[in-house]
């Protein structure tokens, strides 16, 4: 589709941003749905964030996702939490600009939730839960399963501070929750977990071990990786060596992606789906 005077533009906001998928998948979308708009990816210096949310404004961009280092900042810029956005989580990934007002959402824990159900068929509610990291992909989980009732989550994590303040922050702003922090893995069984999530980034790089020894749990659990690339880490082989079910980040990524796209277009009807088919296409080429 010809870029013309009609055409929306979206964006990606970030420091780096020359890594992202989202300009590929989103405009990819964008052809295949007819839509007349364009996805840039913006890297934008931290003191000149506010600036960014202005040229916003001024320029009448459509949308943007905001991506690391701002997702925590960006809540300063914008004008609205929606009242059905829960403002517990503190951090916003997708901003929908409506008439020059700026919404804030944020779509990686409902994309978190999407991809427990339709790919382990494993709803939260009511379990027991072991989140391996405390970095920001594992704060976006842990709110995730906090907001969808989780009984009990234990936090394990390689520095035991930062698990400490994750899970300070969870008691204080969801004191329905258990919340527990691991000193280690050596009684992990007695926990009786039934989800394991791998939330560090161990597993990215070639020759990373696996962030746990599964074989330490003896009962089967449901397994999932936030990581993506590989395919396979070697937590998640595993799980598979184990015969218990399992699932990589992808079907986050296309979620999280999908609401957003949800959210900025209108559009409902097969976004998912396309969205995981179109990364994949991403992923392996
Ligand atoms: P992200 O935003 O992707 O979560 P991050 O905030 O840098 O990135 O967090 C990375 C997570 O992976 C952290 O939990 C980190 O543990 P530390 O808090 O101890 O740094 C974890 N991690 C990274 N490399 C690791 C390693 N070699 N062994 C164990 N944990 C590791």
């Amino acid at each position: 589709m010809a870029i013309n005077a009609e055409t929306h533009l979206y964006g990606i906001i970030g420091n780096p941003v020359n890594h992202s998928l989202s300009p590929l998948i989103h405009n990819t979308l964008f052809q295949r749905l007819k839509i007349n708009a364009v996805y840039m990816a913006f890297e934008v210096e931290k003191n000149s964030l506010g600036l960014a949310f202005e040229a916003m404004r001024a320029l009448g961009l459509r949308g943007v996702n905001i991506t690391i280092p701002f997702k925590e900042t960006a809540i300063n810029f914008i004008d609205e939490i929606p009242e059905n956005v829960d403002r517990r989580v503190g951090a916003i990934n997708t901003i929908v600009n409506r008439d020059g007002q700026l919404y804030g959402y944020n779509t990686d824990g409902t994309g978190f939730l999407i991809a427990l159900k339709e790919e382990l068929s494993f709803n939260p509610q009511g379990k027991k839960i072991l989140v391996l990291g405390a970095g920001g992909a594992a704060r976006a989980v842990v709110f995730a399963l906090a907001r969808a009732h989780a009984d009990r989550i234990m936090i394990y994590n390689r520095t035991q501070e930062r698990a400490k303040g994750l899970s300070d922050y969870v008691a204080e702003h969801f004191p329905e929750t258990g919340i527990e922090v691991l000193e280690n893995l050596e009684m992990i069984s007695t926990k009786k977990p039934t989800l394991v999530i791998n939330a560090t980034s161990l597993g990215m790089k070639t020759g990373d071990k696996s962030p746990m020894d599964l074989h330490r749990l003896n009962h089967s659990v449901s397994v999932y990786d936030l990581i993506y690339s590989p395919n396979e880490t070697p937590f998640l082989k595993q799980a598979k060596a184990l015969h218990w079910p399992y699932a990589n980040g992808l079907g986050m990524l296309a979620a999280q992606a999908a609401v957003s796209f949800e959210l900025w277009t209108g559009e409902k009807t097969g976004v998912r789906e396309a969205m995981h088919e179109v990364l994949k296409k991403c992923i392996t080429s």
